[in-house]
């Protein structure tokens, strides 16, 4: 997942596509555009995630810090990467810039020492500006454009008993998890010999967005004098506190925690209530508009105060329409990402929270997240934790001391609220009818098969969405996959370019009827090896993506105008990708998912277990050109041609 200024840039053109002259436009551009750059200069203060203290500060200031590659480096990747996405003739031209942005003495060099003096004066010269442009500046809806969903095998149940079973044990599994990271057990991971940042592991309890009128804020209460010891529950559209832990500081136990939901679940039988969680879907300067007027009245205050300070929240959801089994998951990714609208789940959401476990009458079972205090693989980790916690745990009744009744969380509903709630619903079902997102299992194979050949299965895989790509398009177009910079300390992402010379090479070739199966097999292997090559450099922090968008940012806090290179067409098309994808790996049987970076574009999510591939695609009904089935078809495609084709070249060498 990715964000850049282009993005920013893009945002405010759609806003001001309506206004009447280009004088005008130009006028609105640079208002819209003036607290992005106040903001990059530093005039506004920067939002910092919490910083944990402890056994892990230890192990945090053992990692390297983020280094700031050689920009005679970048800029020659750079040119590289442009090759298979852009013409001679515009190439040429890059060429030209690039050669005058990295003169010596020239403006390259001078960022590139403003970047190097940032990397030594702070504990990771990216990570803030990162969140800022990626998460906390971007003012699209954090649904289907930011907050990523987890779909779970379905369930075997399909009534409220089996729902409230499942999620007392889910309760009690994240505790669990929670108790790990309290005494810092976490046991740290590593990528191959190097230990990783742990940091986002401390980020995703009892955190939440907070929408602000320019840029929105971070809030994680792990770290404060009285820590929260309840989660949210949300049933039929209404919010509860539910308190987890005894007087004496233990967890409530599988049982106590579903005699309390069984609480929760009886008093909310009414459906007549205002969804004011349905707020969080909107626009962020909509919802910062919204969310000033909600919290003036001071019961509306304590109760978002508390959603935002809960460890987490549980979704509770209604049964939504039965479709045909192929079509289950797809329906269920949907249900993550979105709710299925204002007559289904959506109001059942507080979409700022980090957290939110869904789990449905139905058996639908999974989680959405907000993106900007982790990536995919923590959120995975937990998850794996809980699923196996849920299968070990047992329900025993036992003697229990009445617990109090879970506080049911009001809100004052004015007319200007009510209307507000009104908009957000329409805007709501707009996005919900323009997802287009398909699941889909490939079970010829998983990452075994590529293994056995000696080639990374998730460059085998990239190599196939390449090729998927190139035969309905005929082109390649630039591609994003998430490399973690978890290596370094306070390591979020950089980019792994998947689209390059020799993917180019082997997509042109594989249904050339001239050339032979071995030359093809050949050409395979050459972009498999240079796709695993540039994620080596990636996860190194050593890619082009970040350190551009370091000098970048860094033109703009020196308040030097941007450099020719970033206002380039070839920079505008090396950013806009076509395919927005990522390898999010677990341990369950699941498959995250999330919508596309532009609005021509897929969302790719995937899941390689040893012996099938879980793929989650996404695509805008709004966008004639894009299909997620159709991309999914030509995908599953491309990966049983690439099969049968290396055993056919085996074949004939014997
Ligand atoms: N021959 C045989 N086996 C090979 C091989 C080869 N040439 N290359 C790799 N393998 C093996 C690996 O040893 C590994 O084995 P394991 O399953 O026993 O662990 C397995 O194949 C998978 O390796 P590979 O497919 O190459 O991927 P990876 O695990 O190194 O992951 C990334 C690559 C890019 C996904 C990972 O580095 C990364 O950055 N992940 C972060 C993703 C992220 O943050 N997403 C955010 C989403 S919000």
């Amino acid at each position: 997942m990715y964000y850049s200024f282009y993005s920013h840039l893009l945002d405010l053109l759609r806003r001001i596509s309506g206004s009447a002259s280009p004088g005008e436009k130009m006028v609105l551009l640079l208002r819209m555009a003036k607290p992005v750059i106040l903001r990059s200069v530093g005039l506004v203060k920067p939002v910092s995630l919490t910083k944990i203290p402890g056994r892990y500060l230890a192990h945090q200031e053992g990692l390297p810090h983020l280094p700031v590659p050689p920009l005679k480096q970048t800029l020659e990747r750079y040119l590289l990467a442009l090759k298979p996405i852009i013409s001679q003739e515009e190439w040429n031209h890059t060429q030209e810039l690039v050669q005058e942005f990295g003169k010596p003495g020239g403006v390259g060099e001078r960022l590139q020492k403003g970047l190097e003096r940032r990397a030594r004066k702070t504990e990771n010269w990216l990570s803030d500006w990162w969140l800022q442009t990626a998460y906390l500046d971007y003012r699209m809806p954090v649904v289907l454009h930011s907050s990523p969903g987890v779909v779970l095998p379905k369930l075997q149940f399909d009534d409220c008993q089996g729902q409230l079973r499942y999620a007392a044990k889910l309760i009690a599994g994240v505790l669990d998890f929670k108790t790990i990271i309290d005494n810092e057990t976490l046991p740290v991971e590593y990528l191959g010999e190097k230990p990783l940042c742990m940091n986002q592991y401390y980020q995703i309890l009892s955190s939440c967005r907070i929408p602000g009128a320019k840029r929105d804020s971070v809030v994680n209460y792990t770290r404060v004098k009285n820590p929260p010891t309840h989660i949210t529950v949300v049933h039929n559209l209404q919010f509860f506190q539910l308190d987890v832990y005894n007087s004496d500081g233990s967890p409530l136990t599988v049982d106590q925690i579903y005699s309390q939901l069984e609480k929760i679940w009886n008093s909310s039988l009414q459906t007549n209530k205002e969804p004011v969680g349905m707020l969080t879907s909107q626009h962020r300067n909509t919802w910062a508009v919204a969310y000033n007027n909600l919290i003036k009245d001071k019961t509306n205050k304590e109760s978002v105060r508390t959603i935002q300070k809960s460890i987490f929240t549980v979704c509770l959801d209604a049964p939504m329409p039965r479709v045909s089994d192929e079509l289950y998951k797809s329906r269920v990714a949907a249900q993550m990402l979105h709710g299925g609208g204002s007559r289904w789940n959506s109001g059942n959401r507080w979409f700022d929270k980090t957290l939110q476990f869904i789990i449905g009458e139905d058996g639908s079972c999974g989680l959405v997240y907000e993106h900007s205090p982790a990536e995919g693989p923590p959120i995975v980790s937990l998850l794996d934790h809980i699923v196996e916690y849920t299968k070990k745990c047992e329900m025993v009744r036992s003697p229990m001391i009445p617990l109090s009744m879970p506080k049911k969380l009001r809100f004052n509903i004015t007319p200007e609220i009510k209307q507000d709630i009104e908009k957000a619903k329409q805007n709501l079902n707009i996005m919900v009818h323009d997802l287009d997102i398909k699941v889909m299992v490939f079970d010829l194979y998983g990452k075994n098969f590529p293994k056995s050949q000696m080639m990374s299965p998730d460059a085998f895989i990239q190599v196939a969405l390449q090729l998927a790509y190139f035969r309905i398009y005929k082109c390649s177009c630039a591609t994003y996959e998430s490399a973690s910079l978890r290596m370094f300390r306070l390591g979020r992402t950089d980019t792994i370019r998947s689209a390059s010379v020799s993917s180019l090479a082997f997509v042109q070739a594989v249904d050339d009827t001239t050339k032979a199966n071995t030359e093809k097999v050949e050409l395979l292997r050459n972009a498999v090896k240079a796709h695993r090559a540039y994620t080596d450099m990636a996860i190194r922090g050593q890619a082009i993506d970040r350190h551009l968008l370091g000098l970048k940012l860094q033109s703009i806090e020196d308040l030097v105008s941007i450099p020719e290179i970033f206002m380039d067409t070839s920079y505008a098309v090396a950013m806009h990708f076509n395919l927005s994808t990522s390898q999010v790996p677990a341990k369950t049987d699941c498959v995250m998912c999330f919508g596309p970076v532009v609005p021509d574009g897929y969302g790719v999510c995937y899941n390689a277990m040893d012996d099938h591939i879980n793929f989650a695609i996404s695509a805008y009904n709004s966008c004639a050109d894009t299909n997620a089935a159709r991309l999914a078809h030509y995908l599953e495609n491309a990966l049983q041609d690439m099969h049968s084709l290396i055993l056919q070249s085996q074949k004939s060498k014997l």
